[in-house]
């Protein structure tokens, strides 16, 4: 085998470091960034950087903020230049990115005002050329930017250079692509207030800075990372022309390398040590890539794809093969509580106790069902006592038309006399539609919680759909989500309380979660850390010992075969009834996140995640289903069993 740094560099085309997590990656960033500002000082320089918003940057944002408040770090002599803004939207638009930036940093450190450039997205058509021209010369003017600190997104774009930007476009107003204002639906609460143009720094305008950063959480950006580090830069893909760039980095967690070659199949760049998991995924790869089933597999097709140690090792094929195909074949179950009076050797849930505890938690209403709505119906229908704890109540994500009828409906249902109700329902009314008017209002507690009633009400409809019954819902309402908004989300202890009373009172055989793999700032990966800490917190208690941990995922995202410890088969009646319960959250119609093809609705992407899963264990020579749902077991937080 080749030196493995080598060949891994060789694919690699941009120096991509991998880290354990994103606070990990900030702290190390902002310091950087400190010791940069501070040389550049030193020297009697300006520091000039350029910003980026969106989730990403949001954790370097605030340990720069530490930083100026513990460590002294000063600002004074920093010139910002950011790379975008939406066209159209007042300062004061909650997702202007001049407030963005201004929450998240500027009002925090001592910036001066007149050092912060951003392109203005509110001057008029006619102008705007002129306006990006005198941007550019102000960057240069500076003395171009030190740094250029990058998010990307799922086009591939960088800035909002969408892909089609040429390498050496400037500032300008472009039009953006359609998966962008998707992926922005949900902050704007519905696609249809999603600004169509911005104004944003060009490619050229870019890798004209001294030195770029590329920051990329999630899972949800692993699909795109592969390529723009990987393959041949194309102005399809706008981050990859980052490639020809002399001092570029990407600075990564383990969920957005997911697709890395190095970690997708490490044994085509380097030699690897054959663990059981290991051999599995790269069996099962195998046989997905040739599309040829596991027991058809012969020595030469793992000779030619990087896995003759592993036939020298393990082989022959024959015997890998059918070793692999076992493993697999005993991952699908229709019982997902485990199979009473069955011998459960082999089985991915154990046989006892018969009925058992179960937890499913949806960090917000209707994760359950895209996730595991059809696994759902089946621990209800076989008999297990299952509690789905929503974690948020969801509010934020109701469009306020939602929450204007839903005033109109109480204040013509309830009587004249009813005074008090009316009110209520008044107040509500009045405040939502003031912030037409004025756009800065956030939604106060009595908004937000006639609209988490909205979506109780859709959850347990959705349920109903399902057969399960509505006693079986508990809505906690997490107080990092009450108190929060999008990318502000800070959970502490009274959050942990909630979660650890619910785990102590039901002690669940079973519980259920998803988020691992989630952006840090979002609702579902905020509140898996808060899961995992609570469940780290309850290790020694011994109903822990008789407790699985099982990972769920949203459509789009599913578990791969290789990946899944348990298999839970659908028929077309069961994804219909899945289809139907998603179908119930009707406010979340316009907004949901995460469809490849722009016009894909939810509920059908679930049904073809789910589709699509059971084609792979077809292909692979396993019985063919119609759908299938797949879940990881939570290893690391397991006690070892006696
Ligand atoms: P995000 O956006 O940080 O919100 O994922 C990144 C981008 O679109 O550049």
């Amino acid at each position: 085998m080749t030196d493995h740094k080598s060949e891994a560099e060789q694919r690699e085309r941009i120096q991509t470091e991998v880290h354990p997590s994103a606070d990990l990656v900030c702290r190390i960033l902002a310091k950087q960034i400190a010791d940069l500002i501070h040389t550049r000082n030193a020297k009697g320089n300006f520091c000039v950087l350029g910003l980026a918003t969106g989730s990403t940057p949001v954790r370097l944002y605030r340990e720069l903020i530490r930083l100026h408040r513990e460590e002294g770090l000063s600002f004074a002599r920093v010139i910002t230049f950011n790379l975008d803004e939406y066209c159209g939207l007042s300062r004061e638009h909650p997702e202007s990115y001049w407030r963005f930036m201004h929450e998240q940093l500027f009002n925090h450190i001592d910036l001066p005002a007149a050092q912060i450039n951003m392109p203005d997205g509110l001057v008029p058509r006619g102008e705007a050329f002129d306006s990006c021209r005198i941007y550019e010369e102000k960057i240069l003017a500076a003395g171009g930017i030190d740094l250029q600190v990058l998010g990307i997104g799922r086009t591939g774009h960088i800035g909002f250079n969408e892909p089609g930007s040429t390498r050496d476009s400037r500032t300008r107003v472009v039009t953006l692509d359609g998966l962008t204002r998707r992926d922005a639906a949900r902050d704007f609460l519905g696609e249809a207030n999603v600004p169509r143009h911005a104004i944003t720094m060009g490619i050229g305008t870019i890798m004209a800075a001294r030195e770029i950063v590329l920051l990329a959480w999630g899972e949800a950006k692993a699909g795109v990372i592969a390529p723009a580090v990987e393959d041949v830069p194309r102005e399809s893909l706008p981050a990859s022309l980052l490639q020809a760039h002399p001092q570029v980095r990407f600075l990564i967690d383990e969920a957005a390398a997911a697709e890395l070659t190095r970690v997708k199949t490490p044994w085509l760049v380097r030699s690897v040590d054959w663990t059981p998991a290991l051999v599995r995924r790269a069996v099962t790869w195998l046989s997905l890539e040739l599309k040829r089933p596991l027991l058809k597999l012969v020595d030469e097709h793992y000779a030619e794809h990087g896995m003759a140690d592993l036939l020298v090792e393990q082989g022959p094929a024959y015997d890998l093969n059918i070793r692999i195909f076992n493993e697999t074949q005993h991952t699908i179950t229709g019982w997902p509580g485990g199979k009473p009076d069955a011998d459960d050797t082999h089985r991915p849930e154990r046989a006892q106790p018969p009925q058992k505890r179960v937890i499913v938690f949806a960090p917000e209403p209707s994760d359950e069902m895209l996730g595991m709505g059809g696994t759902l119906a089946r621990l209800v229908a076989q008999g297990h006592a299952v509690t789905i704890a929503y974690l948020s109540s969801g509010n934020l994500a109701v469009p306020d038309e939602e929450a204007i009828s839903a005033a109109d409906l109480i204040l013509g249902f309830v009587g004249e006399l009813d005074a008090a109700t009316r009110a209520r329902a008044r107040r509500v009314r009045e405040r939502l539609c003031a912030k037409r008017a004025n756009l800065a209002l956030a939604d106060d507690a009595e908004t937000r919680q006639l609209k988490a009633l909205l979506r109780r009400g859709e959850a347990q409809a959705a349920l109903q759909v399902l057969g399960v019954p509505a006693a079986s819902a508990r809505f906690l309402d997490l107080p990092f989500y009450e108190r929060g908004r999008y990318r502000q989300f800070e959970a502490g202890e009274k959050d942990l309380s909630v979660l650890l009373a619910l785990l102590r009172e039901i002690k669940p055989h079973q519980v259920f979660v998803t988020g691992a793999a989630q952006d840090p700032s979002s609702v579902a990966a905020v509140c898996f850390s808060v899961l995992a800490t609570a469940l780290a917190e309850v290790q020694k208690e011994p109903w822990w010992r008789d407790c699985r941990v099982w990972l769920y995922r949203l459509p789009g995202k599913t578990w791969s075969p290789y990946e899944s410890d348990m298999a839970v088969p659908m028929s077309p009646d069961q994804l219909h009834q899945k289809a139907q319960a998603i179908y119930q959250h009707k406010t979340q119609r316009s907004q949901m996140p995460g469809p490849s093809q722009a016009s894909q609705e939810v509920w059908s992407l679930a049904e073809s995640s789910n589709r699509e899963l059971a084609r792979q264990y077809d292909a692979l020579g396993l019985a063919e289903y119609e759908a299938i749902e797949a879940f990881a077991r939570w290893v690391e937080r397991e006690r070892p069993r006696t």
